[in-house]
């Protein structure tokens, strides 16, 4: 059983203090939220809001922001826990080393990596084309039709240049542009209101209709394939499928727990930086799809580019709005991309510090203070992701590797209650286990409601991990070779048995 052996949380805090994995502590409850606003706000809103109204919920796309920014909201109370009790860099992966055992802390790294280098890759490609359209770009250098795409790899090579040159300087940098994203988000809202047609949002729900024959198959919900329902479009589902796939709108602010070894006062910061970030973007999120679809029907083929939010505009008139919008487009998938990258870096740092890497990943910087082994290493390995391997169909996968470590934290939520109730924890979720609970089944039934070809490819990319951890990780685990362990022999950390609530 030693596979489940358990990180004791007075271990992962003591391997924070080591000198040479000491990371630098300079991040307030400011720095957080703006890290959060600068990864949350991206792809999402700029290009899927107009798609998913258009082929699955029509104005009701709000309502699908409404479910999935619930379910966020729920999960984002379980990390503000973890965090507050264990502020350690890795986020999910250390909570669920110190509650479900290091199989499954390992799964969840292996699975962050499709988070956030996936992630990050994807909309590194979603900013070359945006700059190919600002910039009016050759063919050859950026865009859809690049190959390799040069800027994309551009992109992710120079903002590694500027994570490794230091985490303060990677916060002020994402915070000048998160303002220039903001800004740009607001203008679409408040100048969007001008062009508002109330005949737009008729019908809001629209009647649920038959997918077009020939779609079904690996593309339609695992749910409806599981309950052998007929595939449909629109309707209450439509609303459903639209809100699974307008989560990657949320995905970020569980990477502000990623910072939370460089966090100068973790236990109150952390849980301020996720909910604070969470809330302001659900609130933007609300208002440009409302807005968003007021301005341009939902029917609109114009609703189902790549440019949406541009496209409304366009279609009122507007001709100058669009270069502002795709300026801030490409301002706020910069901030995406760094912050990505960063978390990557920090959970990677995390598992190599366990030993459930190879431990010269985790060198850190003496002068910048900063891991920058891994931070070259995921520099290169996501710029050619970005550069080369057509992403198109991976973002869903993003998706889904993020909704299964929610569940995870939510479960390590209820497990830490009980197996270590003394643990001080200066955020608590209220209700538990009953907050936990609904989070887990939010994100389950979020999960379900992605397509059958994205199930089967996390299938794949769980069962390498598993084939990596056996041939290497489960034999270096610093738990297990017991090297600069605290004073607990190797061996003797298995996870406790679950006690009853006091
Ligand atoms: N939430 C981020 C985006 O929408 C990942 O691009």
């Amino acid at each position: 059983m030693s596979i489940f052996r358990i990180k004791s949380v007075e271990q992962s805090m003591a391997d924070t203090e080591e000198p040479e994995h000491r990371l630098k502590k300079e991040l307030s409850a400011w720095d957080l939220t703006v890290f959060g606003i600068g990864v949350i706000i991206g792809t999402g809103i700029f290009v899927l809001t107009g798609q998913q109204a258009h082929v699955n919920a029509g104005p009701a796309i709000a309502l699908s922001f409404v479910l999935a920014g619930i379910a966020c909201g729920l999960a984002a109370l379980c990390y503000a826990e973890f965090a507050s009790t264990v502020p350690v860099a890795g986020s999910a992966y250390t909570f669920s080393y110190a509650t479900l055992g290091e199989i499954v802390a390992w799964i969840i790294g292996w699975d962050l990596v499709l988070e956030l280098a996936l992630g990050a890759a994807v909309v590194a490609r979603g900013w070359s084309g945006y700059l190919h359209t600002l910039f009016n770009l050759p063919d050859w250098l950026a865009g859809d039709a690049a190959r390799p795409d040069i800027a994309a790899m551009f992109i992710v090579l120079a903002l590694s240049a500027i994570a490794f040159l230091g985490t303060k300087l990677s916060g002020r940098f994402t915070g000048v542009l998160v303002v220039v994203k903001v800004a740009v988000v607001l203008f679409v809202i408040v100048a969007g209101l001008f062009f508002i047609k109330g005949s737009n949002y008729q019908p809001f729900v629209p009647p649920s209709v038959p997918s077009p024959a020939g779609s079904a198959g690996v593309d339609e919900p695992l749910v409806q394939v599981l309950f052998g329902m007929a595939p449909t479009h629109f309707g209450v589902f439509g609303i459903i499928a639209a809100a699974s796939v307008v989560f990657f709108a949320y995905i970020g602010f569980d990477i502000v727990a990623t910072a939370a070894e460089e966090t100068r006062n973790p236990k109150r910061d952390i849980p301020r930086g996720i909910l604070g970030s969470l809330v302001i973007c659900t609130v933007l999120y609300m208002a440009v799809s409302v807005v968003i679809t007021g301005m341009l029907k939902y029917s609109d083929a114009r609703m189902n580019t790549s440019a949406p939010l541009a496209e409304a505009f366009k279609a009122n008139g507007a001709n100058w709005a669009s270069s502002l919008i795709s300026l801030g487009a490409v301002a706020g998938l910069t901030t995406v991309v760094l912050v990505l990258m960063l978390g990557q870096n920090r959970v990677l740092f995390a598992m190599s510090r366990d030993g459930l890497l190879p431990a010269k990943l985790a060198a850190v910087h003496p002068k910048f203070g900063t891991p920058y082994v891994v931070t070259v290493g995921t520099g290169v390995f996501v710029a050619i992701l970005a550069g080369i391997v057509p992403l198109a169909e991976l973002s869903k996968l993003v998706s889904i590797g993020t909704l299964f470590a929610f569940v995870l934290v939510s479960a390590g939520v209820i497990i830490l209650r009980r197996t270590r109730p003394d643990l001080p924890r200066s955020f608590r979720v209220p209700a538990v286990p009953w907050v936990p609970i609904a989070s887990i089944l939010a994100c389950l039934w979020l999960m379900l409601n992605l397509s059958v070809a994205t199930w089967l490819r996390f299938i794949v990319w769980l069962a390498i991990g598993f084939v990596i951890y056996f041939t290497y990780g489960a034999s270096h685990s610093r738990l297990k070779t017991g090297i600069g362990n605290l004073e607990t022999p190797p061996e003797e950390h298995e996870a406790p048995l679950p006690q009853p609530p006091q």
